[in-house]
């Protein structure tokens, strides 16, 4: 049997026996089957090599493949593949402890680990409602997160999400969630175009009804992404507003939960979001790029304040939480190598160029005809396109955009009408260039 036939039944077989993600049953199109990942690049079995613009769901952050992390991997695979978690330990996931918190904020103390970025947030959800419960705080059991936020697929992360179509059959199963308004101080028609007004009325709104909230007395956590809220479309807001809203939930005994999840290991330029922000978080979830997109792994971090909660021997103030694969060696291994790739100063050069040029790019593109708006944070370009539909996640053009830039060998999924571009921090100037003239192209067409 030829490669090819062995590769055309993995595409048949598929189609009889995988139900994918994110993806109906019905109209969908066929998967590409890829064979190979190297760099930037995905190879298809049908012959095709395709530019990964997204990093694979916003993973990977060295390219696929990478070297030294498959060869940590290989070799811890030879010493210790997995362990029970609970009465053992081992000398990756205590190096990985220790590596986190030294490029964390300053006042995180301690590591719980998990399995994706769903499970650090629930994880985060449950540590800070414990938190009130074993002060004896009854009272304080209600959760504030922003509206259009996104915390994963689990029923504590989506009781924590807005209320859509992802979370639509279950809503009557998730919890009551108090959602602020977004403060979309970003947008040109909020504040002038000044993203860092803290002034407009936007952000007045967001800060006001945080006010009203944490004056009830009732508020346990408050839950966010930090700068950029991914799923919604990349919505951006300014760290100045995060501040101000840090600042209430702290002076209202709010614990603030850092969802970095998606923004942490150097996507918005810094290694982590909240270093934008003066006022720092209680607690932190961390995963995709934290193993550079080898292997899954999710981590919770939190302060010492946090863990003194916990600190007893009483079997009530015990926190049951725990996954079977918690702190897997192989994935700890390759959350080392990650960091030894990602710390050195070669790659925080890259990261520091990607965002100028994304930069440059949003610049030069802001006031086309096809664009509603372009903006950028470090890693990540977003360009929302004009829609006679509302600006979304269900917005029709996805299909449309998906599909020409796919047709051109490069990887873009865009969130409805939001286009957008995150690579992995090994992509050359040049071939980052080659995306901007696919987009230019894209966009003139539109017109
Ligand atoms: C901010 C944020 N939190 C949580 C998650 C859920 O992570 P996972 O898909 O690994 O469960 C995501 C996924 O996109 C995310 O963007």
């Amino acid at each position: 049997m030829t490669e090819k036939k062995i590769l055309s039944e993995t595409l048949r077989k598929d189609q009889h026996l995988i139900w994918h993600p994110f993806t109906p049953l019905v109209g969908a199109e066929m998967p590409l089957s890829i064979v190979k990942a190297e760099g930037i690049y995905l190879y298809t079995e049908d012959g095709r090599k395709i530019l990964d613009g997204i990093a694979s769901w916003w993973v990977n952050l060295h390219g696929h493949s990478h070297p030294h992390i498959a060869n940590a991997i290989f070799e811890q695979a030879q010493k210790l593949e997995h362990v029970i978690f609970a009465g053992f330990t081992h000398e990756p996931a205590v190096k990985l402890a220790e590596r986190l918190l030294a490029i964390l904020p300053a006042n995180q103390s301690k590591v719980f680990f998990s399995d994706d970025g769903s499970t650090a947030c629930e994880v985060a959800i449950k540590m800070a409602l414990q938190y009130w419960y074993n002060l004896g705080e009854t009272q304080k059991t209600e959760i504030i997160a922003l509206q259009g936020a996104y915390h994963g697929d689990t029923f504590g992360g989506m009781s924590v999400a807005e209320r859509n179509l992802f979370n639509r059959p279950f809503v009557e199963k998730l919890f009551d969630v108090h959602f602020l308004p977004f403060p979309a101080c970003y947008r040109v028609a909020c504040c002038a175009g000044k993203r860092n007004n803290p002034s407009c009325i936007s952000a007045k709104a967001t800060i006001q009804t945080m006010h009203k909230l944490a004056e009830t007395g009732k508020i346990a956590a408050f839950i966010y992404e930090p700068l950029i809220q991914g799923a919604a479309g990349m919505r951006m807001y300014s760290s100045e507003i995060l501040d101000e809203l840090l600042s209430i939930a702290q002076k209202y005994e709010i614990l603030c939960i850092a969802d970095e999840v998606m923004t942490g290991f150097g996507r918005t330029g810094k290694l982590f979001a909240s270093e934008y922000c003066s006022q720092k978080p209680d607690i932190m979830c961390l995963s995709k790029g934290i193993t550079g997109g080898t292997m899954p792994l999710g981590v919770t971090t939190c302060t010492e304040k946090i863990i003194s909660a916990f600190r007893s021997a009483e079997k009530t103030k015990t926190f049951y939480h725990g996954h079977s694969y918690t702190a897997n060696p192989l994935a700890c291994a390759a959350a080392n190598a990650n960091l030894d790739l990602l710390l050195q100063q070669e790659t925080l050069q890259k990261i520091f160029q990607i965002t100028q040029m994304h930069a440059n790019f949003e610049a030069h593109i802001r006031f086309q005809k096809a664009v509603a708006e372009a903006r950028s944070l470090g890693t990540i370009l977003a360009i929302e396109l004009k829609s006679e539909q509302a600006t979304s996640y269900f917005n029709d053009m996805s299909k449309e955009i998906y599909r020409y830039f796919l047709q051109r060998n490069l990887l873009l999924r865009p969130l409805g009408n939001v286009l957008y571009v995150m690579p992995p921090y090994c992509i050359e100037s040049s071939e980052l260039e080659w995306i901007y003239q696919e987009i230019e192209q894209f966009l003139q067409q539109k017109i």
